[in-house]
């Protein structure tokens, strides 16, 4: 993003690329955190096992129903674990999902049409999605995090 191409991995260029281009990620993440004011519906409200209705609790719109707000991704892969419920224990388990989200909750409710359609990622492409998401890491803020 500094315009300083020797500072990430090829894998993790790769990865930039997708999130740019076919895995639509930059359609919600975008700008330099990576997020959005928006409320927007992955898919994470079946109205079964997965009860947090998110925006529609506030606003009480149908239309909200499933919505949340899209989180920043700066140091993401510091803050395991993911989504409002932290279902997601690894970035591997987010792009596993995103790759094809009926395969982990079939019966969601009012799922964005962005995530309609499987992703088809090949297992090299799921890894370089995670090394551009672990690209998003400031060291100096994991320096001072890391326990001594
Ligand atoms: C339709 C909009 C949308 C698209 C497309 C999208 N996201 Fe997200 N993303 C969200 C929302 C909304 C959340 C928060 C969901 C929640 O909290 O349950 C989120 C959460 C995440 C998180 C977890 C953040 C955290 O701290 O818990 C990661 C990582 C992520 N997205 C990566 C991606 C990647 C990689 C792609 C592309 C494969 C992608 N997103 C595509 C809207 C989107």
């Amino acid at each position: 993003m500094n315009d300083n191409e020797a500072a990430v991995s090829e894998s993790a260029k790769r990865g930039f690329a997708l999130f740019n281009g076919r895995a639509n990620c930059v359609q919600c993440h975008f700008g330099a955190n990576f997020n959005n004011s928006d409320f927007r519906n992955i898919g994470l409200f079946d109205g079964k096992t997965l009860t947090d209705s998110g925006r529609a609790a506030v606003t009480k719109q149908a239309g909200d129903l499933g919505k949340f707000k899209i989180g920043p991704l700066r140091n993401v892969a510091l803050t395991a674990p993911y989504m409002h419920n932290g279902m997601f224990k690894t970035l591997h388990e987010v792009v596993d999902y995103y790759d094809d989200p009926d395969k982990v909750v079939p019966d969601a409710i009012n799922r964005d049409p962005l995530l309609a359609k499987p992703l088809g990622l090949t297992a090299q492409e799921k890894q370089d999605l995670v090394s551009f998401l672990q690209s998003l890491t400031d060291n100096r803020f994991s320096r001072m995090t890391a326990k001594p």
